[in-house]
């Protein structure tokens, strides 16, 4: 499963391949907004332009979607790199820095960090689950129809 480091706070989250970043960050309370978004936003629809998110490294190429229409149109005058996070979708672990527009600067360093430590894939053992009946039906047996 892939790993998502927030550099800002100094987190590594693992997710759902195809988890949302924008619902991913919300739902482990990290801070995506500044003050304007804080007020108001659109929901996760694209149109508020205030969830940036800087990727600043990814454990393989294509560990995200491509940029949507919405991220191509608003995203034309902002540094290389930037995403809005909701319209992310996370395939592959990454690392990021929330809120670039503030204090970005300062963050180098945790950048320069989080670029060197290699990106883990979380491996999670999967237990087949058995349908009602299937034992019965493996077993030879009749599965029981409740009649
Ligand atoms: S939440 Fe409004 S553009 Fe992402």
């Amino acid at each position: 499963m892939p790993v998502v480091r927030f550099v800002r706070e100094a987190r590594e989250v693992v997710c759902a391949a195809g988890a949302n970043l924008r619902e991913l960050a919300l739902a482990e309370g990290i801070q995506l907004y500044g003050l304007k978004g804080q007020l108001g936003n659109c929901g996760g629809c694209g149109q508020c332009i205030t969830c940036f998110v800087e990727v600043v490294a990814e454990r393989v190429p294509r560990s995200l979607n491509l940029p949507t229409p919405v991220e191509l149109q608003k995203l034309r005058r902002r540094p290389e790199g930037w995403r809005l996070a909701c319209q992310t979708i996370v395939f592959d672990s990454i690392a990021v820095v929330t809120r670039p527009q503030m204090g970005r600067a300062s963050l180098d360093a945790a950048v320069a960090a989080a670029q060197a430590e290699p990106l883990p894939l979380v491996e999670v053992a999967v237990e087949p689950v058995e349908e009602e009946g299937q034992e019965e039906q493996e077993n030879g047996e009749a599965p029981d129809d409740g009649l």
